[in-house]
């Protein structure tokens, strides 16, 4: 993931095809359903049969709900003459056709875009950039999309704050609420096997998507924040001693540093800070520096919520590993953007919250290796959390049972399960290939803002962009924004050590999710040009 601006344009996954192809494809999905094959109704044949190519009938399926849906959903689709440019017209979509458009794409050659020119809305005419993603389809999945703020489209680019929520996930909440809300763990009936069943589900599914070796290493929390107190309040209280050192980053959010540096006031222990250089990557030959016979833990993000940069945390996990200290990496706002593979990071710890994921509020996961968190006392007790009680003492359960005690958030458990599910069927591969294009256009198109100062620029980069705009407090530009129907954070971003190392004590951070597109940015940098260019009046 970098930000070379080489690239093609990533909407093209939704270039125009012809009605008889469009009727061909239905007909081919709906063949290569697994279940209920003679119930399938065949799809209706199209008018005017001007044919590309038949394509295979292995299609991707974007979350959604069942075969019914399905049909319920092609139906316009396969019914109404469409215009050459549905792809892109919000009223229509492909939704899960894209594999199959990929496999026959339009006649359009590939195009990249000259280094020093920007051209607004860039659609039609390139190939795909990645097949198999069809940004329209997706986009389709998120009912929020379809609100209007001032009158104008929503265009969320706060998804570093947090992401919006697919339809699968808001209807299995809905539906646990519905059909199996108890308490788990602690009764025979009915409802309590089901809800107790669905729990332990999203723990495997959480599981899968961090790919660690057991969902014993997988303990349900609030959030990042949550899963870092955690640690430190339990595991750092118990083996953090006066003049131990803790190494963080110049790069941590907020929650990656306060609850180290309150360990470090409670133990008298020291915090030493790896440096970054002036594009916002972390310093490994400084880093590496920082180690001491005292340092017994490294805690590190995988990428920084405020700039965007992807650290080299496999790396710093092994350098630390040869120092012989723990570590704890911070996945909150990789999780959404790339594959995850503790085992291959070799981290003691992962954290990340549901909601920067497309899941709910309130729920989280920490993912700690199986010996070390049964070797870790517990931080608060209650019930659950037991093996046996008495007045005398209480064996605790092994982990996970262990750190939950009291009733969890069960149903947004189960939520954040469903939101695994979604991103899990596009494809992590298929949302970093689509983010790392739409990133390189959007870097692009905000570099020709007159007196825009890009905050961040590191080599590897995930979808955050944070600037400055010469002669704006970052709040009116926010707010202008905001007068246009997009949603960007002003402000410091929960960052501020990072912020003040580039001389700002704010910026203004647009940050992307597989969900937005290239027509998005556009409307962005207009917004941009035209406020440096007096034409767009600020709010007052
Ligand atoms: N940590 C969140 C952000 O970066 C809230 O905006």
């Amino acid at each position: 993931m970098t930000t070379s601006l080489n690239t093609a344009d990533p909407e093209a996954a939704g270039a125009p095809v012809s009605e008889a192809v469009l009727t061909q494809l239905a007909n081919e999905l709906f063949a290569a359903l697994p279940a209920q094959a003679s119930a399938r109704p065949p799809v209706p044949a199209m008018a005017a049969a001007t044919g590309a190519p038949a394509p295979g009938a292995d299609l991707t399926y974007f979350g959604l709900p069942g075969e019914a849906e399905l049909q319920a959903l092609l139906a316009p689709i396969i019914v109404s003459p469409r215009a050459p440019s549905a792809a892109a017209d919000p009223a229509g979509g492909f939704y899960f056709l894209s594999e199959a458009l990929a496999r026959n794409p339009a006649p359009h050659q590939a195009e990249t875009l000259p280094d020093d020119a920007f051209r607004p809305q860039l659609v039609d005419d390139i190939r795909p950039a990645h097949p198999g993603f069809d940004v329209n389809a997706i986009r389709k999945d998120f009912p929020i999309l379809k609100a209007t703020v001032h009158g104008k489209p929503l265009i969320w680019f706060d998804n570093a704050a947090t992401t919006q929520k697919p339809q699968a996930v808001i209807d299995r909440l809905a539906y646990f609420y519905e059909h199996e809300n108890s308490n788990i763990h602690r009764a025979a009936h009915d409802l309590a096997a089901r809800a107790t069943d669905a729990y332990e589900a999203a723990r495997e599914k959480v599981r899968g998507f961090l790919n660690a070796g057991s969902t014993k290493e997988i303990v349900f929390v609030r959030g990042a924040t949550e899963a870092i107190n955690l640690v430190a309040q339990s595991w750092g209280r118990q083996n953090i001693e006066a003049g131990d050192e803790i190494i963080v980053t110049h790069l941590e959010h907020h929650a990656n540093i306060v609850p180290w540096q309150q360990l470090c006031v409670e133990k008298g222990a020291v915090l030493r800070v790896a440096p970054v250089d002036d594009s916002g990557q972390i310093r490994l030959d400084l880093y590496e520096r920082l180690f001491s016979s005292k340092t017994r833990l490294v805690a590190l993000t995988q990428v920084s919520n405020a700039l965007g940069t992807v650290t080299p945390a496999q790396q710093m996990v092994a350098i630390a590993h040869r120092h012989g200290a723990r570590v704890l990496v911070d996945g909150a706002q990789s999780v959404s953007h790339m594959a995850t593979d503790v085992q291959q990071l070799d981290c003691d710890w992962f954290v990340f919250s549901g909601h920067k994921v497309f899941g709910p509020t309130g729920i989280g996961a920490l993912y700690g290796k199986e010996d070390l968190l049964n070797a870790t006392q517990p931080w608060q007790g209650g019930g659950n959390m037991i093996a046996d009680v008495t007045f005398e003492k209480t064996v605790f359960q092994p982990a996970p049972g262990r750190f939950e005690a009291g009733t969890g958030n069960i149903a947004d458990a189960v939520g954040l399960g469903a939101a695994i599910d979604y991103v899990q069927r596009i494809g992590m591969d298929n949302i970093a290939g689509y983010e790392h294009d739409l990133l390189a256009y959007a870097t692009k198109a905000l570099l020709t803002v007159p007196g825009l100062r890009l905050i961040g620029t590191a080599a590897e980069k995930a979808s955050v962009l944070s600037f400055v705009l010469d002669g704006y407090s970052t709040e009116e530009v926010g707010k202008a924004l905001n007068e246009e129907g997009i949603a960007v954070r002003s402000g410091h971003h929960c960052a501020q050590p990072i912020l003040r190392r580039f001389g700002l004590e704010a910026s203004v951070r647009p940050s992307l999710a597989f969900y937005n597109t290239c027509a998005e940015v556009d409307t962005m940098i207009a917004v941009l040009r035209d406020l440096k260019g007096g034409r767009t009046t600020l709010p007052v």
